[in-house]
């Protein structure tokens, strides 16, 4: 069995080098010769935990390469995966497919035989069909190709573990050849009894945007009630316990939290919501939740400003982590853009650190002091922000930060530290969706047991 994998981004080098593992032979194809050379030398141009070992491990086999020549990779492959990127189009946010398209038709001038290709990367209902056209249009006149859609379903920073231990497997085709090579594919998934979706193209690509909409909806849907804890002062944990323990609704992406951010949520739900306009069936629900998580990174960064006394001119601001979440260097679409910005431009001065993503933020983000211990951006600061929670984020001795700040001030958009804990170190402390708390409040926090 040998498999092509179009695009060495996220997805396709976390896929690629996974079905490598799986005991395949895998070539990762790339456009970006810098890429593949770095990469041919055991350089990841991403942070994803366990995956440098695996590569190297792969590699060293023999059963993984990298190349940027597509038509000799394609050539004598049981299957081509497309995992190369859909950005929102600036004018509208619609997914840009053209790279999808350009790859299909290299694609399909290169194959040979009986060949699967398969759309990996997140692409709008009908692109599989799009994608068997022009196949159909520019492959040569003896070979076969079927085309099939198969979602991936990875969370970044879990990427390794996610693809090996998947929930389930999604296959949308019309193709049961495809199907049967697909299986080959994912054999030892298959045997390991990973449930697997078989259906149509377009049930498969509506799969993949439906599950991640209805996470940003769950996320954002606890964002809004830790609003309304706040205004009455209940505790949003609670909250999400008590609710989460009911079988229906469940425990996970239940955490009240700065707005989600990443490479995923943001894309896939605005892309969402202009298929559903284009396609005359309005996704109203998933358009309430772009408008509400854009604006509440917004009201993160007033947040901050109000904790702060309503002026944060001429403060001192220390913030840990601007990753959009742990594990990774990512920043796409992170509530530190937007929140770091509007406090710089409210006149503080930002000292900031991440344990991974500093490099990908410098790009971004501008005139903020990166300091290389989180202990550091506490020094003299009138108050801390923690934006991301890293696991170094939640073991800090709060005794050791809270002696160098000038003001005790800890603002915690992760609700990673105990309101009472924080009271009694002193702390004006301020958490999503539980009652803000000073060293002479009344603490009205219970523990949720
Ligand atoms: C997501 C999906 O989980 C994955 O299945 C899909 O393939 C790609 O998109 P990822 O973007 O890597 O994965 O991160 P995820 O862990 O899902 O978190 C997304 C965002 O939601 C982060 O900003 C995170 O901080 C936020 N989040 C998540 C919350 O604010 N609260 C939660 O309870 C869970």
């Amino acid at each position: 069995m040998r498999l092509a994998m179009v695009g060495t981004g996220y997805v396709g080098l976390v896929s690629g080098t996974c079905f490598a593992e799986f005991g395949v032979d895998v070539v990762c194809v790339d456009t970006n010769v810098e890429k593949i050379e770095a990469l041919k030398k055991g350089k990841i141009p991403i942070f994803e935990p366990g995956l440098e070992d695996l590569v190297a491990k792969q590699v060293a086999r023999g059963r993984l390469s990298f190349t940027t020549n597509l038509a000799e990779a394609v050539k004598g492959a049981d299957a081509v995966f497309i995992a190369v990127g859909t950005p929102p189009r600036k004018e509208d946010g619609h997914a840009d497919l053209s790279f999808v398209y350009a790859a299909a038709k290299q694609v399909a001038e290169a194959a040979e035989g009986y060949t699967v290709v398969v759309t990996k990367s997140t692409v709008p209902v009908g692109t599989a069909r799009a994608v068997e056209k022009i196949i159909a249009e520019n492959k040569k006149s003896d070979s076969v190709i079927d085309v099939a859609s198969n979602p991936e379903f990875l969370r970044e920073g879990a990427a390794v573990n996610d693809f090996m231990r998947p929930d389930r497997i999604v296959i949308g085709t019309d193709s049961e050849r495809a199907v049967e090579v697909l299986r080959e594919v994912y054999r030892p998934l298959y045997l390991n009894e990973t449930p697997m979706v078989i259906t149509t193209p377009e049930t498969s690509e509506i799969i993949k945007y439906a599950a991640n909409a209805f996470l940003a909806t769950k996320i954002t849907f606890i964002n809004e009630i830790a609003n309304l804890c706040e205004a009455s002062g209940a505790n949003v944990q609670h909250v999400a316990k008590a609710i989460g323990l009911d079988g229906r609704i469940g425990s996970k992406f239940l955490h009240a939290g700065p707005g989600y951010g990443g490479s995923c949520f943001p894309k896939d739900t605005l892309a969402l919501t202009q298929t559903g306009q284009v396609m005359k069936a309005p996704q109203t629900i998933v358009e309430a939740v772009v408008k509400a998580n854009h604006n509440r990174q917004q009201q993160m960064a007033e947040r901050v400003i109000a904790a702060c006394g309503g002026d944060v001119k001429g403060m001192k601001i220390g913030v840990l982590g601007v990753a959009f979440k742990p594990n990774t260097d990512d920043v796409r679409d992170a509530p530190s853009l937007v929140i770091i910005p509007e406090l710089q431009k409210e006149g503080a001065e930002i000292f900031a650190h991440d344990p991974e993503a500093q490099e990908e933020a410098e790009k971004h983000l501008k005139n903020v002091h990166w300091v290389k211990d989180p202990y550091a951006v506490a020094k003299d600061a009138d108050a801390v922000v923690i934006l991301t929670e890293w696991n170094e984020y939640r073991a800090l001795d709060m005794k050791r930060l809270s002696d160098s700040m000038g003001v005790k001030r800890l603002i915690d958009m992760r609700n990673i530290y105990k309101p009472a804990v924080m009271r009694e170190l002193g702390f004006h402390y301020v958490s999503i969706g539980r009652p803000e708390v000073t060293p002479d409040s009344e603490v009205k926090i219970r523990k949720v047991s």
